[in-house]
């Protein structure tokens, strides 16, 4: 059975305070059990909070009580080294992070993040036992033109499919249509589902079936409490990448508990 998992990721938001306030509302309801024990989830904060979210995560006496797992948003593809500003795998490694968000769509628009920068920093995150969430997904433009499964295909096969079958199977992949992010316009579930099962057919062609049934495959784009139940129950979606509804503990954990 693949791992079903719920990451949040929170963008530029959050001070000090709130980030304090979210991150205890988290830990205190997942520490009760409230939630599905079989999912796990994934906070992925600005990188300033990410010793808080560690701290604060698991419990204090028993660390390896861990209520949810650490993801940074970023790394920079160098290991170390004079790039002002930047923060490395090593660095996100020896603070207990375990996840990081790769080639979102807002870094590739905004910061020039390419197909062959996402298998540099993969590379860089998966030497330091990080998980790499992988984004990938069309523009509105790719989908209006019938191209959304052609720009998943070249996504994949330029940023990860030169990674060897042990290590591919340590990642995590987004699907997030452009469209959809930050929009209020989710794909629907069948929209969804059809992109989900030609990423996993293309990972099947390249890696073979066991590697393909192994790895989660997540959605994100304006996926909330409302959207979550249907999108998750399509067979070939594993879970979600949260962006705007991570940001207020009970909507995320609502959607956290949206498994069937
Ligand atoms: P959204 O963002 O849920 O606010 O659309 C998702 C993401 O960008 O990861």
């Amino acid at each position: 059975m693949r791992r079903k998992l719920v990451a949040g990721n929170w963008k530029m938001n959050k001070t000090f305070q709130e980030a304090e306030e979210l991150f205890d509302e988290l830990a205190d309801s997942l520490k009760n059990g409230q939630e599905q024990s079989d999912v796990e989830v994934v906070v992925c904060p600005p990188s300033v909070y990410l010793e808080m979210a560690h701290d604060l995560g698991s419990d204090e006496e028993d660390e390896t009580q861990v209520f949810f797992s650490v993801g940074a948003q970023n790394v920079n593809e160098h290991a170390s080294g004079a790039y002002t500003g930047e923060i490395s795998a090593p660095m996100l490694a020896s603070m207990g992070v375990e996840y990081c968000i790769v080639g979102h769509s807002e870094r590739r628009r905004y910061y020039g993040e390419t197909d062959s920068l996402v298998a540099s920093k993969v590379e860089s995150l998966l030497q330091c036992g990080i998980s790499p969430i992988v984004c990938i997904g069309e523009t509105l433009e790719e989908r209006e033109a019938g191209k959304q499964f052609e720009t998943v295909e070249r996504q994949l096969k330029n940023g990860l499919f030169h990674l060897q079958p042990l290590d591919f199977v340590r990642l995590v992949i987004a699907y997030e249509p452009v469209w959809a992010i930050g929009t209020g316009k989710t794909a629907t579930p069948a929209q969804a589902q059809e992109i989900h099962a030609h990423i996993r057919n293309v990972i099947q062609e390249q890696y073979g079936k066991a590697v393909a049934a192994t790895i989660p495959l997540l959605y994100g784009g304006s996926c909330n409490a409302r959207t979550a139940p249907e999108l998750f129950a399509q067979a070939d979606i594993d879970g979600g990448l949260i962006g705007g509804a991570s940001l207020q503990a009970e909507e995320f954990l609502k959607i956290v508990n949206s498994f069937d």
